[in-house]
């Protein structure tokens, strides 16, 4: 029997934090669970490379976003180690096959694809479009990253995700995707019963050119989260190798809770858009939090694992953040 098991794949504008070393550990401890129980497991994790996240931060450093992608990527790739955690494959958005993969993916989506302006909200720390009143409920300041949400009106090409809303609300309704804990089952089906609306997959090339190219239109790019979703299938060789037949859909997707939306929303209707199964289950994990409050640099309050592992081993790392 076989066994898929993905982790999100981290953005790479920094060096990899206490959150992805506890993803990386949950889902390694399901692979080497179902590894035992005698299923052919492939775990798959990786590196997000793309955007104007990691545009800005190599800008910053005076250098250029591969530059940037092939450091950090490599720190992943050594936290990984660190834990002794084991996957079965590594993808970076970045990588040839990917691209060409996301490309193909994108034209056999063209029926559910239109060109359309775009005026709205944008920050680029969440790489994430807002709407009016989210901006306003936090008085045009991303709490999350402390600075202003950007306006912007510029071409996209969106995606008809409102056309899937009721095929993803009965999905999940009827358990044939499972969204677990269940408060985050609740909270992605009053967003559904909102309503979901079309997304924007591209920004233009003149503002942001470090993304995959549009087929067919050299002024866009692909937007970065919908690049960096189709690496659950891309890495397994859709469309045409026996692994993708043999892997999809995926058993488990472990994934924090800042994201549920893209990957019980979004990532469902892009499948149901190919024509595909919805992955069997997502597992949704909470932040690790220091004194209530989540770790963040700005806070002063945030730990390197490497430093956790050096002082007390990848074991007892392991068994803390699984525990809790
Ligand atoms: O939140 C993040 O770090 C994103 N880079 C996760 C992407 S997961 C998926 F889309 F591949």
């Amino acid at each position: 029997m076989k066994y898929y098991l993905t982790t999100a794949i981290p953005y790479v504008n920094g060096k990899p934090h206490l959150g992805h070393a506890m993803e990386f550990v949950m889902a390694d401890v399901l692979a080497r669970a179902a590894r035992i129980d005698g299923k052919e497991v492939v775990f798959s994790t990786g590196t997000d490379e793309h955007g104007g996240k990691i545009a800005e931060k190599a800008a910053e450093l005076g250098i250029a976003p591969k530059q940037l992608a092939d450091d950090m990527s490599q720190q992943f790739r050594d936290l990984i180690e660190a834990l002794n955690v084991k996957p079965d494959r590594f993808i970076r958005t970045t990588d040839e096959a990917h691209k060409k993969r996301a490309q193909l993916i994108w034209k056999a989506l063209e029926k559910d694809i239109y060109k359309n302006t775009y005026v709205g909200w944008y920050c680029t720390g969440d790489e994430e479009f807002f709407t009016e009143t989210q901006v306003k409920d936090n008085n045009g300041i991303c709490p999350d990253h402390n600075r202003p949400y950007e306006k912007i009106e510029e071409e996209n090409y969106f995606f008809r995700l409102s056309h899937y809303t009721e095929q993803i609300r009965t999905a999940i309704k009827d358990g044939s995707f499972v969204v677990v804990p269940e408060t985050r089952k609740n909270e992605i089906m009053s967003l559904i019963d909102s309503g979901l609306e079309d997304i924007s997959i591209s920004r233009p090339k003149a503002k942001l050119d470090w993304g995959i190219p549009v087929p067919g239109d050299t002024t866009q790019v692909m937007y970065v989260w919908f690049d960096a979703l189709l690496n659950y299938i891309t890495v397994l060789g859709y469309p045409e190798h026996a692994d993708f037949a043999k892997y999809w859909p995926a058993d488990v997707q472990v994934v924090g809770k800042g994201i549920l939306r893209f990957h019980a929303a979004i990532w469902p209707g892009i499948l149901l858009g190919l024509g595909l199964p919805l992955p069997k289950v997502l597992y949704v994990h909470g932040y690790v939090n220091v004194g209530g409050q989540k770790m963040s640099k700005s806070l002063g309050n945030s730990v390197s694992p490497n430093d956790i592992i050096d002082k007390y081993g990848a074991d007892a790392f392991r068994y803390y953040f699984l525990r809790h």
